[in-house]
Order: structure tokens, then C-alpha cells, then sequence
């Protein structure tokens, strides 16, 4: 059912129309807002926009609900593999079992990477931060598999997509193997995706390697959770990207880099690096109060989301996960546990915690879990990447097929200097 609002502007009414979506708030339509009245919307941070209409997945922030194509996460996590969640984000349904095993064959057939990545690998420092690394081999894989970059092609953003999902593991395992000076682990097609992933990061020639179940359930769940999230600021980022008509092997390199930041994707590295600060918890109640302070920059890491304003759905599997993988690993006693599960006491019982709705997001309790699987802080956010490859791909393509896809052009409110004389250099000052 569609309807219309009236904005006034200027006392003169302009009708605009509602666009209604199967769950969540109502839209309004001001598309031809600025041909109607000459002023623009202002909304820096998006807080009230809709960019763009979407099919993929669905949060209620209020209600701490969080969908991918129209199915709970905590059910995804809890009955499904990764693969088969990428698979529902790419094609919209689950799939049977025979469409299963035909995905799960032919993102296996792409996991090598192009032999001459290699080199491009020891161009780096070793000591070069994962996610550089990141975002220079994916931007450079448009370097080295032409035939997947014509985005006007089905075929061809097929195989790119493909291929991106297949070799994000085999790069972020590199990345990892060099900044440790280890050789790199060629991928073992007979392993499925994320004891493949596990592997190619803790093996060494010099042993055999048996991947842990347990560990590569959980690794894999913790995928399932990070695979998609909506209109966030990385997958934003590759929509605006791929708006221009940029190949998708650099949208996603830019999407890489915006998530790297501490307020996005860096945030699982800042949430340990915080704990491990803060190390025991009677200081705890030192940092919370310094995150009460105006005054003080700091701010709890792994606490509030711009969304969620109850707690974050993922951070509760996440939690359980957590303690699955530390008693697997034996691990009765981790003195960053104890903190975090003190602190997320302490502060959701905290007035102003409570008052500004600021919960536990995902990022809370992940970074104890890849810590325990023996990551290296530097290598959380690249995980987080690995799995929110499949979500931008989807966002991409959707973007893609639309037909009535033009390149995103923000407008501005321009508070600068008005228009002025040039002044010859001899009389400035
Ligand atoms: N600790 C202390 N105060 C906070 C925090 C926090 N973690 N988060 C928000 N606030 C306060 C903030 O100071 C502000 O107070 P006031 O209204 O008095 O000025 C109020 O809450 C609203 O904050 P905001 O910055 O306007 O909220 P936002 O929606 O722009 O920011 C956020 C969301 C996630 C960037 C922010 O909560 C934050 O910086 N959290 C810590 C970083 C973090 O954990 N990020 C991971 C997000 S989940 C993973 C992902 O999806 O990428």
C-alpha cells in the first residue's frame, strides 16, 4: 500500500510519496525533494536515510533482530555451515543438498591463488599490518584475473564473486604466514572451507596438521555471524564503489579498507587490546568511569552500535561460542574472561550505559576467541573481512542487477567561503 506525507517548505506544501518495505520503518521518498523545493536533506551519518532499497538482510536494532534473507541468525548459526549461508545471501534461498555440494565445489575450485601473488607478497615489510596487506592483494587480484572483471557480464561477476569468496582464506592465511616469516600453506581442497582456512594459517611443512573440530565449528560459526549486516559503512562503501561501475575485486578492496577502522570492523582488536589493559577487574570500575567521562575520549570498546540499541543478537551466540572454545582449549581460568564478563555486568547495569541503550555488540567477546584459537590481534579484522566478503558480493550485485542503479552522488550543505577574487601572491598577507 503506498501513501503520501506532506513536508512544508516555505509555507508551500510539497506531497511525498511512502515507500513501504515487507518489515521495518516506512520510507520517505524525497528523491525529487531538490526539484521540488531547491534544498536538500542534511543527515551526516545517514542516522534517518535509507540508501537504497535491499533485499538481503533485515536488523530490528530496538528488538535485537537480525536476519538474513528473512532467517534468524541464532537458527543459522545453529544448524547451518558458512558456505551454505553465503549461498542464501547470494541466491536468496537455503539450498538443497545438491545445490549445496555444487557451491561448496565450485568455491573449493577457485581457493589457489594466481602463483605470481607470491611475489607480490615479499614486496611487503613483515611487519606490515594484515589488513594493508588486505587491501592491496584483493584491489590487486583485478590485476591478475581479467577475465572476471567486465561487471556487465552475469557470467563474469559470477566467477568474480566465486573467486573472491574461494581466496579470501588462502590471502589472509598468506598475510598471516608472512608477517610470522612462515611459508605460505597451499589450500587442501578435501577439507571444507573453514578447516581449510584453519589450516593453511597453523600448519607447517614441517608437521602434520590435524584440524580441531571443535575449533573450526566455532571459527566457522563466528563466519556465519559476520557475514552480512545491512547498510553498514564497508558495505556502504562498496555500494558507492561499485556505483561507478569500479570492478568488483576493488569494490570490495575499498569496502577492506573502510572496515579496518576502529569504530567498524578494528573494533574486535580494540576490544582486547582494552581488556588486556584494563587486566584485572578491580579496575574496571577506573574505566568505566573514564568512559562516562565527556572529558575523555575513551570509549568501552565492544560496547553500542549504531543500530542495535538492545543487545546485539550475534554477542549472544558469540558468548556461547567463547566458552566452547576455551574449554575445548582447557583454558578453566583466562584472566580477559573474567574481566569481560565482569565488566559486561558492571555496565549493563550502569545508568548511563542504560540510559543510551549501549549493549555488548559482537566485537565484545570475539577477540577472546580468536586469541584463544592462537590469532594474532592483527589478524581479527582480517577474519571479520574473510567472512563479510560474501555480504558485500551480495550488496554488490544487487546493486548490480537493479535497473534503476545510478552512481551515488552525495550533496552537501557548503559552509565554506563564498565566492571571491583570485589575490596575485605580492598583496596577500
Ligand atoms: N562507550 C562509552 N560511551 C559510548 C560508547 C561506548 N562504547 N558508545 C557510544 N557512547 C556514547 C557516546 O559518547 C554518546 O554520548 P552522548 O550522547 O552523551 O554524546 C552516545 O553514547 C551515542 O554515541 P554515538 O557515538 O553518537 O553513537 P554512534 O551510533 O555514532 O556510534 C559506535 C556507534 C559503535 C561507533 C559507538 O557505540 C562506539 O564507538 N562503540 C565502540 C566501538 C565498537 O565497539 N564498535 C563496534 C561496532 S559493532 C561491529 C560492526 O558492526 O562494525
Amino acid at each position: 500500500m503506498s501513501s503520501n506525507s506532506t513536508l512544508s517548505v516555505d509555507n508551500k506544501a510539497v506531497e511525498l510519496p511512502v515507500m513501504e518495505g515487507t518489515i521495518g520503518p516506512s520510507v520517505i521518498d524525497i528523491s525529487k525533494l531538490y526539484a521540488q523545493t531547491g534544498m536538500f536533506t542534511y543527515d551526516p551519518g545517514f542516522t534517518s536515510t535509507a540508501a537504497t532499497e535491499a533485499k538481503i538482510t533485515y536488523i530490528d536494532g530496538d528488538k535485537g533482530i537480525l536476519l538474513y534473507r528473512g532467517y534468524p541468525i541464532d537458527q543459522l548459526a545453529e544448524h547451518g555451515d558458512f558456505l551454505e549461508t553465503c549461498y542464501l545471501l547470494l541466491y536468496g534461498e537455503l539450498p538443497t543438498a545438491a545445490q549445496k555440494a555444487d557451491f561448496d565445489y565450485r568455491v573449493t575450485r577457485h581457493t589457489m591463488v594466481h602463483d605470481q601473488m607470491n611475489r607480490l607478497f615479499t614486496g611487503f615489510r613483515r611487519d606490515a599490518h594484515p589488513m594493508a596487506i588486505m587491501v592491496a592483494c584483493v584491489g590487486a587480484l583485478s590485476a591478475f584475473y581479467h577475465d572476471s572483471t567486465d561487471i556487465s557480464d552475469p557470467h563474469q561477476r559470477m566467477i568474480a564473486s566465486m573467486r573472491m569468496i574461494a581466496k579470501m582464506p588462502t590471502l589472509a592465511a598468506m598475510a598471516y604466514k608472512y608477517s610470522i616469516g612462515q611459508p605460505f600453506v597451499y589450500p587442501q581442497n578435501d577439507l571444507d572451507y573453514t578447516s581449510n582456512f584453519l589450516r593453511m594459517c597453523f600448519a607447517v611443512p614441517a608437521e602434520e596438521y590435524k584440524v580441531n573440530p571443535v575449533l573450526a565449528r566455532a571459527l566457522d560459526r563466528i563466519f556465519i555471524l559476520h557475514a552480512d549486516h545491512e547498510q553498514n559503512a564497508s558495505t556502504s562503501t562498496v555500494r558507492l564503489a561499485g556505483s561507478s561501475g569500479a570492478n568488483p575485486f576493488a569494490c570490495i578492496a575499498a569496502g577492506i579498507a573502510c572496515l579496518w577502522g576502529p569504530a567498524h570492523g578494528g573494533a574486535n582488536e580494540a576490544a582486547l587490546k582494552m581488556l588486556e589493559e584494563i587486566g584485572t577487574p578491580d579496575r574496571i570500575p577506573e574505566y568505566i568511569a573514564k568512559a562516562k567521562d565527556k572529558n575523555d575520549p575513551f570509549r568501552l570498546m565492544g560496547f553500542g552500535h549504531r543500530v542495535y540499541k538492545n543487545y546485539d543478537p550475534r554477542a549472544r551466540i558469540m558468548q556461547k561460542t567463547t566458552h566452547e572454545v576455551l574449554n575445548e582449549l582447557g583454558i578453566k581460568d583466562d584472566p580477559l574472561l573474567d574481566v569481560a564478563m565482569e565488566l559486561e555486568q558492571i555496565a549493563l547495569k550502569d545508568e548511563y550505559f542504560i540510559e543510551k541503550k549501549l549493549y555488548p555488540n559482537i566485537d565484545f567477546y570475539s577477540g577472546i576467541t580468536l586469541k584463544a584459537m592462537g590469532f594474532p590481534t592483527s589478524m581479527f579484522t582480517v577474519l571479520f573481512a574473510l567472512a563479510r566478503t560474501v555480504g558485500w558480493i551480495a550488496q554488490w550485485s544487487e546493486m548490480i542487477e537493479d535497473p534503476s542503479q545510478r552512481i551515488g552522488r552525495p550533496r552537501q550543505l557548503y559552509t565554506g567561503a563564498p565566492q571571491r577574487p583570485y589575490i596575485l601572491e605580492a598583496r596577500r598577507g
